[in-house]
C-alpha cells in the first residue's frame, strides 16, 4: 500500500475530510476507519494520514486507543501527516498535534505540519471550502512523495 488515510468520526465530518484527502492523494489511496487498519499493511516509504475530531481537547476515544496501541518502531520509514476537525467558535484544544506526537513516537517521519478543518457546530456541517482545501492538501502530500 502506497498511501492510506485513517480516521475516527462520530458525525461523519471527519470522514468527509478523510475521503477528500484520499481523492487528492490519488486513486490508489485507501481511506478507512482506524479500527479496520493495521500499520503492518504499510511498507517503508508509504504515506499515512491520520485524522480525528477534537473531543474534549483530545482525539476521539477510538482513534486515541488506536494510537496508544501503536508499537514503538511500527511506523519506521513511514511518512505521516495528521489533521483534526473542530468547531470554529470553540476554544479548541488540539487533536492533530497529539496525533502527530503519537505517530512520531511509533517511528514515523513527518511529511507535513499538522492541520485542521472547521465545522459549524458539533454535528457539522463543514464550513464552505473545507472539502476543497482537504483535496488540495491531499494533492500537495502526494506531490511530496
Ligand atoms: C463531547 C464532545 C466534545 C467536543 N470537544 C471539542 C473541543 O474540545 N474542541 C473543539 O474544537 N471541538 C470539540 N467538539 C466538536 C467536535 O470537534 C466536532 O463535533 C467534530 O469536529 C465533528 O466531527 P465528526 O463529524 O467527524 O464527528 C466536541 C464534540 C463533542 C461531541
Amino acid at each position: 500500500m502506497e498511501s492510506a488515510v485513517v480516521y475516527g468520526s462520530q458525525f461523519g465530518n471527519t470522514r468527509q475530510i478523510a475521503e477528500a484527502i484520499g481523492r487528492g492523494l490519488g486513486p490508489e489511496a485507501r481511506v478507512l476507519e482506524a479500527a479496520s487498519f493495521s500499520p503492518s499493511q504499510l511498507r517503508r516509504g508509504s504515506l499515512l494520514v491520520v485524522g480525528s475530531p477534537i473531543v474534549g481537547w483530545k482525539p476521539l476515544e477510538g482513534l486515541g486507543a488506536w494510537l496508544d496501541a501503536l508499537a514503538p518502531g511500527s511506523l519506521d520509514g513511514v511518512r505521516t501527516a495528521a489533521f483534526d476537525t473542530r468547531v470554529k467558535l470553540f476554544i479548541h484544544g488540539d487533536a492533530a498535534k497529539k496525533i502527530e506526537r503519537a505517530l512520531e513516537a511509533a517511528g514515523a517521519e513527518r511529511a507535513a505540519d499538522p492541520t485542521w478543518y472547521y465545522v459549524e457546530g458539533t454535528e457539522g456541517p463543514l464550513l464552505k471550502g473545507e472539502i476543497e482545501r482537504a483535496e488540495a492538501w491531499g494533492r500537495s502530500l502526494a506531490g511530496g512523495q
